[in-house]
């Protein structure tokens, strides 16, 4: 089997600045609450012509630049996202036209906040095999369009953005260990109930607001903390290692809350735990994707490195993997 690892990263956040005072004027809520509650300060929001795929391409454009690979290098596109440009065709097959990466075979997956540490595992089979060389991971998503503005409870947690990273053979490091886990009977307590074949769009789910993120949050929280753990726990010991032994947890920001009682519970101290909850807010696939980037363009990661990325979401899904920089 083929060692994998990554070898180059990319991300773009959309221009557009939303901050906890501008949602004091659309919500009855306080930048006093989302801070202490969420660790959230600002959100970043997509154009209103902009959609996940412009997002993507854009860091995808970065990510082969860092590797310096061409798009024809690629064979395989994998994107993670729940806000797709459209139902179909996929945002992959969007970005394999866009990018003209013309060998590559293309698709998305739905694994919610877990998917970039999803689609990081998927390729990671096609390259360790020998079936492809070279893969394109996204995590990339337009929540703001599915996020209901009326609704305080979760309107201040969420915002746009995507990152991306290429994955290769590897002569030394990569990836050294990977963990994936679903509990769909707990799947009620985060999703956005209409437009799919159950409930397709009408003017009834409209009214209704069922195009919008329903979410159980004070539920979730509990079993957030868990999970990750759990997940972080599981992933060292496949990997032969103690938690002491990882140089940076790069968690999935959904609530600074959660991601400390996670660090708390595998005992690592703040200084290990990348953060970027406070400019960027909940973006689904796209929190681990960004934070991954901006870890090692800011000099976070070096050379030999071991890196958690453990992320947690709608599903609900569970997703971790130990990259040996
Ligand atoms: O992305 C992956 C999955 N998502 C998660 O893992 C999210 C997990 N959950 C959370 O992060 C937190 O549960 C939230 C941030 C969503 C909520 O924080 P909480 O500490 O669990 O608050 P709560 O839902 O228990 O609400 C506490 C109070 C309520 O008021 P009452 O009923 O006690 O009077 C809410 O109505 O806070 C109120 N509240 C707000 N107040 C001001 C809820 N949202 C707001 C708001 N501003 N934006």
């Amino acid at each position: 089997m083929r060692q994998v690892g990554v070898i180059g990263v990319g991300e773009y956040l959309p221009k557009r600045v939303l901050t906890n005072a501008d949602l004091e004027k659309m919500v009855d809520t306080s930048d006093e609450w989302i801070t202490t509650r969420t660790g959230i300060k600002e959100r970043r929001l997509a154009a209103p012509d902009e959609a996940t795929s412009d997002l993507a391409i854009k860091a995808a454009q970065k990510a082969l630049e860092d590797a310096k690979l061409k798009p024809e290098d690629l064979d395989l596109i994998i994107v993670a996202t729940i806000t797709p440009d459209m139902q179909f065709p996929s945002v992959a097959s969007m970005l394999q036209n866009g990018l003209s990466a013309s060998k590559a075979v293309a698709f998305d997956i739905s694994a919610a906040c877990a998917g970039f540490v999803y689609g990081i595992t998927i390729a990671q089979q096609f390259i360790s095999c020998g079936t492809y060389k070279n893969a394109l991971v996204i995590g990339a998503e337009k929540l703001s369009g599915i996020t209901d503005w009326q609704d305080r409870n979760t309107c201040v947690l969420f915002g746009d953005g995507a990152g991306a990273c290429v994955l290769s053979e590897v002569k030394t490091g990569g990836i050294l260990s990977t963990y994936l886990s679903c509990d769909g009977s707990k799947m009620d307590l985060l999703n956005m109930p209409a437009g799919g074949s159950r409930n397709p769009a009408s003017h009834e789910t409209v009214d209704r607001r069922l195009h919008y993120i329903k979410m159980q949050g004070n539920d979730l929280f509990k079993i957030a903390v868990r999970s990750m753990t759990e997940a972080a726990e599981i992933v060292a010991k496949k990997a032969g290692l103690g938690l002491e032994d990882l140089d940076l947890i790069i968690p999935h920001q959904a609530n600074m809350r959660i991601i400390m009682a996670v660090a708390k519970k595998i005992g690592l101290p703040e200084e290990k735990i990348y953060l970027n909850i406070a400019k960027y807010g909940n973006m689904s696939s796209a929190c681990t994707a960004t934070a991954l980037c901006e870890a090692v363009k800011e000099g976070r990661i070096k050379k030999g490195d071991k890196v958690l990325l453990d992320a947690f979401g709608a599903g609900l899904v569970c997703g971790a993997c130990i990259i040996e920089w």
